[in-house]
């Protein structure tokens, strides 16, 4: 059966870019035909500037909403990452693994490099091993797929070369994995500021919609979309980004294709209408739901409890023989 392993970061509320770019293929596809995990990457939102109350409320607040959304806990594994220590027992493997230059030449590490320099705060040195714990997180599973959106695919290639070169040198261990992506909404973009990603980091704004946002700051975020200063409708993402996302976030919602629905709206306005109600309706029986399982404490530790422990069972022995591969000696 075929493994997939993907993680999301809790760095901020999980936002409708988060949702359409990767959850809701976990909830409707992953968790179905496949072996998944799912992690709420905790370590990972240590690379930055944070605070510890606030990464620990958001930890517990994203599995709640994916539990909300819809994964499934008898279908799948949800975990959190720091409660499974296979993950840092064997990034430090990748990292005997992986070279400097390498890792310098990720994107992320750049722009958020390059960011937090700005603010005058020191780059974490975590910043920049970052993506060889993700590996670690794909590896450590015998992972076939990982499905994310498309800003990761640089990270997964990074995996894969990763995997590659461990089993060259020291003999066949992990499966490489390969990244896939969602057929529309890969990249869902800030609606104030069409050229970015719409990201659950940056500032909060008028551009993100959260997950939880009430049904009618919902409708005032998408009628205040910024478009273009043109009147027609057409699918053009170099040339008409902001009109372009507003499309991608309708088709995704609708199952419809962007390039046709433009064929169907004369002005923006209803363009706009229409979108803000999509996004109403997806997101309606989430919130009820989350809203539903916050209320039980118990539950999402319950689940998360029983996560780390299969994820860990599942890893151990493949940690294990990697570092039997690469030159440790086992403890008697
Ligand atoms: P992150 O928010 O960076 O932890 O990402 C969690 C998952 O959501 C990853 O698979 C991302 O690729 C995906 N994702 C995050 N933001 C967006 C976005 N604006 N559009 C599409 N996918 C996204
Ligand atoms: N780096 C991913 C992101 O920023 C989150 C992540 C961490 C991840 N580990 C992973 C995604 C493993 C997929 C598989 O979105």
């Amino acid at each position: 059966m075929t493994r997939i392993f993907s993680g999301i970061k809790p760095t901020g509320h999980l936002t409708l870019g988060n949702y359409l770019g990767a959850m809701r293929r976990w909830v409707e596809v992953d968790q179905h035909g496949a072996d998944a995990l799912f992690s709420v990457v905790d370590l990972h939102a240590l690379t930055v500037e944070h605070d510890p109350a606030r990464v620990r409320r958001l930890t517990r607040q994203s599995a709640t909403l994916l539990l909300a959304a819809g994964l499934d806990p008898e279908l799948c594994t949800l975990f959190v990452q720091s409660h499974v220590h296979e993950h840092t027992r064997l990034s430090y493997l990748l990292e005997c693994t992986a070279t400097d230059g390498e890792l310098r030449r990720m994107i992320q590490y750049k722009e958020k490099g390059a960011r937090a320099q700005s603010a005058g705060q020191g780059v974490r040195l975590s910043l920049l091993t970052y993506p060889v714990l993700m590996a670690a997180d794909i590896l450590a599973y015998r992972t076939d797929e990982v499905p994310v959106g498309d800003d990761q695919t640089q990270h997964v290639e990074l995996t894969r070369d990763l995997a590659v070169r461990f089993n060259q040198r020291h003999g066949h261990t992990f499966t490489v994995p390969r990244a896939t992506h969602p057929p529309v909404a890969a990249r869902v973009m800030d609606l104030q500021d069409p050229t970015s990603k719409m990201g659950k980091s940056h500032e909060p704004g008028a551009g993100i919609v959260y997950l939880l946002d009430e049904a009618d700051l919902v409708r005032k975020k998408i009628m205040r979309a910024v478009t273009d200063s043109g009147t027609d409708v057409v699918y053009d993402r170099a040339e008409r980004p902001g009109l372009a996302n507003l499309l991608e976030i309708l088709a995704a919602c609708t199952g419809a294709d962007p390039a046709v629905l433009a064929g169907e709206y004369r002005s923006y306005g209803d363009l706009k209408r229409d979108a803000a109600e999509a996004v109403v309706e997806l997101l309606a029986p989430i919130r009820k739901r989350h809203a539903e399982i916050a209320a039980d404490h118990g539950y999402v530790d319950a689940v998360l409890r029983a996560g780390a422990e299969r994820a860990t069972a599942l890893a151990r022995p493949l940690v294990d023989d990697a570092y039997r591969a690469i030159g440790l000696l086992p403890a008697g």
